[in-house]
């Protein structure tokens, strides 16, 4: 889909289709307004008896109105205007898209973005109406054979309207990021959704080298097992030993500032599959499992927006991908390995084998000197006990870049809240044989997860999100959400100004 900006008054619309509010309690918005007067009060007179209240979720589709040299007006119910937040915003939007599907209609001209908010400028407004369209767009049939319900006349263009030329350069800015951020959250969603037999390690590396392709200030490098084998990467490769696929590290740098500015570094959660391993998952839901990689995929898709909005920062992207497979040779219960930090881990569940991974990932950052590092990953079933399906958990030893993410999240409706963490915590992971063990029994299991990660982060500024909960859903809506996409693009794009 494509995204414009615009000025003018909504009856001057040559469009497809002009999209107006309608407040509750029959309150015509002031882009209604102004169409009500150009066609001698119809829209008035339909509000007044009765055919839309104003109520969130209601649409009505008019045709050829005489008076309005636009095809169709596309009232929305905005619900009371005093209540009129981030999520009745949203609300609004999808209620557009669902009525412009299948209207015939293949452009819109969207006077929404005009539409008081809480505490939301016009610019925030057209961002976070850009990427509700696109991933609304978000279907994944690929592996279906059937047709699909694709619609005779497809959407191609929304144009957002801004109240005056002036704002008119932010206005496409704030398009050119909604949209961004919006295809970011599809292609994670696409690589969460695709299954373990398709979604391997390999096939993320070659997905690394493809992206990489698209853009000039791409560059993907890949490292396999022999790789990993002589850096001492012991916990990555301990977790992929009983399994028949290469583990793979996938490097990703974007360079867009001077070449000796510090890097902000993402690192994602790449278990393509997670059966457990030896200490095996029940098999209720395990199919779930296939988006035990969606850390993973969020860096991409972060990466990818961070390429096509060409931010003049530095960033580099670290996948730890591997299957985590019960077999002859996997690991066991109770096994000691050694980690590239050189400390040991007594493994007393291989399916807390995230951390495991990602500790040598962790420990690999150090090289690129970064001026953060934030990893992503679908880290323990605790984090939903906790917080259910709504916010990531966060971590980190830098009360800054915690607070940045906390924002960032905030302002990007991707919300994510702190949870602590201490030396009362990281006591629970004492070992009798090893430097740690790997899990720390019932209680906090997000924290010290958290916790186990924070020993291997002590070089640099470090904040960890534990997406358990957050990053697909379940049920008939069953697949990936693409989230956190849009809190690391809100917090790059801050960061790159
Ligand atoms: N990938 C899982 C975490 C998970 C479970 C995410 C369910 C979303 C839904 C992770 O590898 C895992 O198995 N964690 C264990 C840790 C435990 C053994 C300490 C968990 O949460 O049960
Ligand atoms: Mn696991
Ligand atoms: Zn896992």
């Amino acid at each position: 889909m494509e995204y414009a900006v615009k000025s003018g008054s909504p009856e001057k619309q040559r469009s497809a289709c002009v999209v107006v509010g309608v407040l509750e309690h029959r309150r015509l918005s002031s882009a209604a307004t102004q169409l009500d007067q150009a066609c001698d009060g119809y829209l008035s007179q339909l509000v007044r008896r009765g055919d839309m209240d104003g109520r969130q979720g209601q649409s009505l589709m008019l045709h050829r109105i005489a008076g309005l040299v636009c095809d169709r007006v596309l009232l929305i119910g905005l619900g009371r205007e005093r209540e009129c937040d981030d999520r009745a915003f949203s609300k609004a939007i999808e209620t557009m898209d669902a009525a412009l599907r299948n209207s015939g209609a293949s452009e819109a001209t969207c006077y929404l973005s005009e539409i008081g908010v809480k505490g939301r400028d016009v610019f925030w407004r057209i961002r976070t109406g850009a990427r509700t369209m696109e991933t609304l767009q978000y279907r994944f049939d690929r592996l279906k054979t059937g047709k699909g319900d694709a619609p005779g006349v497809a959407l191609r263009r929304i144009t957002f309207s801004v109240p005056s030329r002036r704002e008119l350069g932010d206005g496409d800015k704030a398009a050119r990021e909604g949209h961004a951020m919006g295809r970011g959250m599809n292609l994670a969603r696409d690589l969460g959704n695709l299954p373990g037999n398709y979604c391997t390690p390999r096939y993320l590396g070659e997905q690394a080298g493809d992206l990489a392709a698209r853009h000039p200030r791409l560059e993907a490098q890949l490292l396999d097992e022999t790789a990993m084998e002589e850096l001492g990467m012991g916990a990555l490769l301990a977790v992929s030993r009983g399994s028949q696929e290469e583990a793979r590290l996938i490097v990703v740098h974007y360079r867009g500032g001077d070449n000796d500015t510090a890097p902000y570094t993402l690192v994602g959660k790449g278990i393509t599959f997670d059966t457990g391993g030896i200490s095996i998952k029940p098999s209720a839901s395990m199919d779930e499992m296939k988006f035990d990689m969606c850390g993973a995929a969020s860096v991409f898709g972060t990466m990818q927006a961070v390429a096509e909005l060409e931010l003049p920062i530095n960033v580099v992207g670290i996948i730890a991908a591997a299957e985590n497979m019960p077999d002859g040779r996997a690991i066991k219960p109770g096994d000691i390995i050694t980690s590239m930090s050189s400390q040991t881990i007594e493994v007393l569940n291989t399916d807390a084998e995230g951390r495991l991974v990602l500790c040598d990932a962790l420990t690999y950052a150090e090289r690129f000197r970064p001026a953060a590092v934030v990893d992503i990953a679908t880290l323990t079933g605790a984090a939903i006990v906790a917080l259910g399906h709504h916010t990531h958990g966060l971590m980190g030893n830098s009360s800054t870049l915690v607070n940045e993410l906390l924002s960032a999240g905030k302002a990007a409706g991707d919300r994510a809240w702190e949870l602590p963490m201490g030396d009362e915590y990281q006591e629970q992971l004492k070992s009798n044989f090893a430097d740690m063990a790997n899990i720390g029994g019932q209680p906090a299991g997000s924290i010290t997860a958290g916790c186990f990660l924070s020993r291997y982060t002590r070089r640099y500024r470090w904040a960890h999100l534990d997406i358990a909960g957050t990053a697909w859903k379940s049920g008939d809506q069953k697949g990936a959400t693409g989230r956190p996409v849009a809190l690391l693009s809100q917090w790059l794009l801050d960061r790159a100004c």
